[in-house]
């Protein structure tokens, strides 16, 4: 070891003296046979040269010797325009800066020099092999679920000398205490916040990061949870829309509608009317929301439906209404010529409050004989879903609720006539 060194000094030492001595050879000494360089970054190629006699009165640097072809100069190449500088004297470019570097710079560079002696020409051969590259960031896998690793592996096509480290980037800032000597990174168990665009940079070209690759993790839906609108109290016989929200990367696909202690789904898709509520219709709901991942449940929304007070209400303003309508009525003509009359209006009059139906008469009657048992109360219930949805669910909760509730919708009226 120590003689191999020793013998690489004396060779170093012979052949300086024979530069020093021999100014009747031709010679082009690169300093560098082949140099890795960054595409966007700058390069220099150096060389010293001897020659036999004269005097020097041109050099240049070319890149292609094409047989019989004089070597262009690069100084002339637009390709090159406005990217080169020379190092030396204006006739003695020993060192050419190459900037902005691009791939299709690569090749192998050349230095001719030439004398104003005959045959005073000369090109060092090999020359400088130029390699421009640029930074990569490969990415393995790119889409990943939770929990899984990732590995980003920093690459260039040549190597680039020297290269102690490597830094990381996501989204275009560094990632603390991420350096590595190696180019290799890798993020274990990753989670949605991994998501991101990754770059990375080697030491002393960080202005020159690579390309960005993006991360995606993808992960079950989670946070699944149900809201609901209009908020506040639910009457029976209004509406409300139950919507399903979740977290999930790719996004929820299939949304299914459940209630508690009801086996079968009761609607799918993000939201879920109930028209027409009816007391039946409390109970806890709940959604699952699924992706192409996993599956996951809301926690279960409570709906308490209010009953319908207004009902009585209305009854109320339509017997009042009923009430002036009859004294009108008495007063224009005879009292006993319109009572019968009046019977059959203060029906009308409220139901027409109720759901806008016109002649009920028959119905209004049925009630009567029945309402004091809860069969009746089923029967009442379905007539009226034959005659008017609307009111269907208001009877039929009444009957299975209360059936007092009924007794107060349809025996008002009749409390009235009487
Ligand atoms: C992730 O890397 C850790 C550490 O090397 C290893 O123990 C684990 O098994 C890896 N997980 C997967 C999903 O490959
Ligand atoms: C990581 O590398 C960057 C760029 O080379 C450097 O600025 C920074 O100081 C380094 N950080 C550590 C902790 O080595
Ligand atoms: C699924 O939903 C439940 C609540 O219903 C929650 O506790 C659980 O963490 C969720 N699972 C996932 C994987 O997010
Ligand atoms: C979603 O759930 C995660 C835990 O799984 C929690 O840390 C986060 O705060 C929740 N986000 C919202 C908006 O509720
Ligand atoms: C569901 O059924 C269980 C057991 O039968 C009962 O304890 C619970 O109260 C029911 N829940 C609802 C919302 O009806
Ligand atoms: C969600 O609820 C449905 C119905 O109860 C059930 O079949 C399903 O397994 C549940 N999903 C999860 C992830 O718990």
């Amino acid at each position: 070891m120590a003689l191999r060194t020793a013998g690489s000094v004396l060779l170093v030492f012979l052949w300086s003296v024979t530069v020093v001595l021999g100014q009747n050879v031709w010679s082009v000494t690169y300093t560098k046979k082949s140099i890795c360089a960054l595409k966007g970054s700058t390069v220099e190629l150096h060389c010293s040269y001897t020659y036999p006699s004269g005097t020097v009165t041109t050099t240049l640097w070319f890149t292609e010797s094409g047989t019989g072809k004089e070597p262009k100069d690069l100084g002339q190449d637009p390709e090159y325009a406005g990217r080169l500088e020379c190092h030396g004297d204006q006739k003695n470019c020993h060192t050419l800066r190459i900037t902005d570097l691009r791939e299709s710079d690569s090749a192998e560079y050349k230095f001719r020099l030439l004398t104003d002696q005959t045959g005073g020409k000369y090109i060092g051969s090999p020359g400088v092999t130029l390699s421009v590259t640029d930074v990569v960031l490969e990415m393995d896998p790119t889409s990943v679920s939770e929990r899984e690793n990732v590995t980003l592996i920093c690459r260039t096509k040549c190597t680039l000398d020297p290269i102690t480290a490597y830094s990381w980037y996501k989204n275009g800032q560094p990632i603390p205490n991420s350096n590595t000597s190696s180019p290799v990174y890798s993020l274990f168990s990753v989670s949605s916040e991994d998501t991101g665009r990754y770059s990375c940079a080697v030491e002393g070209h960080e202005d020159l990061p690579s390309a960005e690759e993006t991360l995606t993790v993808t992960y079950g839906p989670r946070n699944t949870s149900v809201s609901v609108s209009p908020s506040g109290e639910i009457m029976e016989g209004s509406s409300v829309t139950l919507t399903c929200s979740s977290e999930s990367n790719p996004p929820v696909d299939k949304y299914t509608w459940y209630k508690k202690n009801v086996t079968s789904p009761k609607a799918s898709g993000q939201s879920y009317s109930i028209t027409n509520i009816i007391s039946e219709d409390r109970g806890e709901y709940y959604c699952e929301a699924e992706n192409t991942i996993a599956s996951n449940n809301s926690t279960a929304l409570m709906i308490i439906i209010a009953e319908k007070q207004t009902s009585v209400l209305t009854a109320a303003v339509g017997i009042i209404v009923v009430v002036l309508g009859v004294i009108l009525a008495s007063c224009l003509s005879g009292f006993m010529w319109f009572r019968k009359k009046a019977s059959k209006s203060t029906f009308d009059t409220r139901h027409t409050a109720d759901d806008g139906q016109g002649d009920s008469s028959a119905v209004y009657v049925n009630i009567s004989g029945m309402a004091m048992t809860p069969a009746a109360a089923q029967t009442v219930a379905t007539f009226d879903q034959e005659q008017d949805e609307d009111v269907q669910p208001t009877v039929e909760q009444a009957a299975e609720e209360d059936p007092s509730v009924l007794y107060s919708t349809v025996n008002k009226p009749r409390t009235k006539k009487t």
